[in-house]
Formats: C-alpha cells, structure tokens, sequence
C-alpha cells in the first residue's frame, strides 16, 4: 500500500493512484489537526499547537503539530482507505490534492466566534472549495466531480464550542443550552450542505467527545468524576446531530453518512482502561497538575511529568487520546457493529454506490487490512 507521505513519494503515489482512486476530505478540531496550526498564529500560548517534543514521539517519532504521542483517527482512516498519512493543508508542500486533504485544526468551532485558536469550519470548507476547483483545473470537470462525489467527508467538530461556552457562562438555562446546541448543530448542517452543493455525498461524523471526562476537564473543574455539565452539552450535541443526519439524508437525494460514536467508545475505556489494556484512564500521560489535566505537556517554562509508555495509558495529554487508543477506535471505525458506528461503518459508507469503482481497491484491503502495523516513516 501507498502508505508513505513524504514528499519525495509524491510520484509513486500518482503512479498508485488511478483515476478510481478514493479521496477523503477531513474537517475538525485538534483531534484530527495533522498540524495545520504550525502554520497559524494561535493566541493562547501551549493549546493551539503541537509542533514541540514529546507530542509525534512514539511514532514519526518527532513532532507535527499532531496532539497526540503518534498517529490521530484520520491518519488511519487513510490509511486503511489505502491513503497516505496526512500532510497539513496548509503545509506549503503539499500540493497532491488527488488523495484530498486535511483541513482540521486544533481550536476550531462550528461557529466562527467562538473561535480563539483555530481555523473555523466555514473557512475550512472555503478551503475546501478552493481544492475542489484546484482539482478541476487538474483534472477536467467530470473527473474531479466522479472523486468529490466518491470521496469521505470526515469531520469532528463542536467539542470546543461546548468547552468555550460552558466557560463564559457557567449560569446558563436549559433552554439557552438547546438552542445553543441547536446553533452549533444548525451551523455544521449548514456546512454539509455547502459540501454537498460542490459535489460530496459521503460524510462520516464523528460525534462530540465525552469533554466532561477528559483529564483537562477534571482538572479545571477539580472533580472526581466527569464534568456534568459538559458530558451533558455533548449528550444533547450528538443527539442533535443524529436528528440532523437523518433530516439531511431525507432531504438530499444521495447524501449517504455515518455517526461514529466517539462519546461513549472513548468514555467506556475512560471509565474502564483495563478492559482495555490500559493501566491508567483517568491521568494523561503528558501535562501537570491533577490528572496531568494541564496544558503543560511540552512546555518549555513549565515543568510537567511524561509518561514512560504512552501505550499504558488512554489520554496523551489534557484532552486527546494516545495513539494505541486511536488505534482501537478506527477498528471500530472501519468494521465496528451498528451500535458504535450507524447506520453504516466507514468500510461500508465506502463501498456504498461506486462499488465499480472502487472494487479493485477494496478488495485490496480485505486481503491486506490494516495499516497499523505497517512500518512506515513519516518523512
Ligand atoms: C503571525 O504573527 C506574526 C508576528 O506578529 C506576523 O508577522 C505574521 O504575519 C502572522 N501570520 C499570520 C498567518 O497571521
Ligand atoms: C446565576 O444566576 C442567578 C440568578 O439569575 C444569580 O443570582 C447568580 O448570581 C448567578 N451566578 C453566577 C455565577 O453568575
Ligand atoms: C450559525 O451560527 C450563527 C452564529 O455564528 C447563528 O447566528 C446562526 O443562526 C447559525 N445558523 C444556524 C442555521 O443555526
Ligand atoms: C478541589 O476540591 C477539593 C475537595 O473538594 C478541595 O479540597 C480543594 O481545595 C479544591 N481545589 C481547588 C483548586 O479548588
Ligand atoms: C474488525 O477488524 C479487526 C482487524 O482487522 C478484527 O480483529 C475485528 O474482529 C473486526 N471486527 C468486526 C466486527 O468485523
Ligand atoms: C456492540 O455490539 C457488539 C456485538 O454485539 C458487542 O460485542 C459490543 O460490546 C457492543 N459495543 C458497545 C459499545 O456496546
């Protein structure tokens, strides 16, 4: 498999590449920036960017931006649709389109001003047209339409509108609470649809993390447990977002998706890490403070403690899971039942409909599954 992303593979990936190759397209927030904020100016200092050791070191094994110790959910959903790893969009180098691109950047909302750090959805779905027209102009109309219309839209977004909103206004009622998730949710369908008018047809959510769990959110609301009011925001976001997937496959012929259920898969080894073959669920590997729930990890002016074995534990720092509990939520992922992964799981959402088309690389990876064992250098 054409697994390796440095750019001196550029040409090999063209020559594997014909024109039935997939494409993916991913939108989001730091759980899936491949490090397009190293190439921002973030306002808080330490939240926005990853670019510094130990984030990348247990597998590139230097930092990209990721926030994360290896690999995050997108690289291994390329992966295993027989794509390279991600390059950042906005890595000035990165100029192969044909495979799609990584738009996610730490800190983005689903509403623009609720944007400190990140590249808001909407500006990341303008960048998406401008790749989509990019395509155009490489590849002839028909063919960037047959790729927009095969591709995988894959976002994780709203997290950090619930945590921003919680924080400036932890007095709020009930019925500002919906409709402020009805906003947020109101805003990505909008974005949906912006997608689907340039030609995209299949999307995969992921849904809304369990933030209340996290170890930052421990820490800062000093608990025991889970941050209620957070796991509640989320409770009320994803089942926002499963009305509003099942509103927009009625109305727009074509439109195919899939709800991963990142919430309760990542809640459930939170809560019972050694089911799991974690020691620890509750402390991050990387950071300081209660629960390592600071957002130290890397820092230079601030001591912080870092794990010896990353493998051991479910968080990587603050708020992002390590890259051995990615890799058991892409299996999920990719061939997980109806209750983590509805109505379809990403295996299926690809096969669906261009079936001709992409048969040949499917039957590819029935034969050869999976990437993560794959040994493979970054750059
Ligand atoms: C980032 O900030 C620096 C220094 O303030 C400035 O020179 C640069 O233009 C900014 N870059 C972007 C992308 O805004
Ligand atoms: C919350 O709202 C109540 C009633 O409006 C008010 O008395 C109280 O001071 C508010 N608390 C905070 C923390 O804003
Ligand atoms: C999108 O968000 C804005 C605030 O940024 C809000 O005014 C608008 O109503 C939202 N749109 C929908 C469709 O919910
Ligand atoms: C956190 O909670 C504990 C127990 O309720 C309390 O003793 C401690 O002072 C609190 N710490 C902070 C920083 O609020
Ligand atoms: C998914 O795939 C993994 C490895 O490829 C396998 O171990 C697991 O049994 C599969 N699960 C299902 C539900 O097919
Ligand atoms: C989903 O269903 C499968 C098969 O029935 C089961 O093994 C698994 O534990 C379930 N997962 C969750 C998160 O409920």
């Amino acid at each position: 498999m054409a697994l390796s992303n440095s750019q001196s593979d550029d040409k090999t990936n063209y020559r594997v590449q014909t024109k039935k190759q997939i494409a993916m397209f991913v939108f989001g927030d730091s759980v899936f920036d491949p490090g397009n904020n190293n190439y921002i100016n973030t306002s808080t200092s330490g939240i926005g960017k990853a670019d510094f050791p130990p984030y990348g070191e247990t597998f590139f094994p230097k930092p990209t931006g990721r926030h994360c110790d290896g690999r995050i959910l997108p690289d291994f959903a390329a992966a295993y649709a027989g794509l390279p790893y991600w390059r950042p969009y906005l890595d000035p180098n990165n100029h192969n389109f044909i495979v799609g691109a990584n738009f996610a950047s730490a800190g983005a909302c689903a509403l623009v001003e609720d944007d400190e750090d990140g590249i808001p959805l909407e500006v990341q779905i303008d960048y998406f047209k401008k790749v989509s027209n990019l395509l155009k102009e490489q590849l002839g109309e028909a063919e960037a339409e047959e790729l927009l219309k095969g591709a995988i839209y894959y976002s994780s977004i709203g997290g950090v509108d619930y945590t921003t909103f919680i924080y400036e206004d932890s007095n709020v009622t009930e019925s500002q609470i919906q409709d402020f998730v009805n906003i947020v949710v109101g805003n990505i369908t909008n974005g949906v649809k912006e997608i689907y008018k340039v030609g995209g047809r299949k999307f995969a959510f992921q849904n809304v993390a369990p933030i209340g769990c996290v170890p930052g959110s421990k820490q800062s609301y000093n608990t025991t447990g889970c941050v209620e009011s957070l796991q509640t925001l989320a409770t009320m976001h994803n089942s926002a977002l499963n009305f509003a997937a099942e509103d927009l496959a009625s109305e727009l012929p074509g439109f195919k998706y899939l709800i991963f259920d990142f919430f309760n898969t990542l809640m459930d080894r939170t809560e019972n890490p050694s089911k799991y073959g974690f020691k620890e669920g509750d402390v991050a590997c990387c950071g300081s403070g209660e629960y390592r729930g600071s957002a130290t990890c890397g820092s230079l002016t601030s001591p912080y403690e870092l794990c010896s074995n990353p493998n051991e534990y479910v968080y990587f720092d603050l708020a992002h899971a390590t890259e051995a509990c990615n890799i058991q939520l892409i299996e999920l992922l990719w061939n997980g039942t109806t209750n983590v992964t509805w109505p379809l799981n990403l295996r299926q959402l690809i096969e669906l409909e261009s079936e001709t088309e992409i048969s040949s690389n499917i039957d590819r990876l029935i034969d050869e599954p999976v990437a993560v064992s794959v040994s493979n250098t970054y750059e």
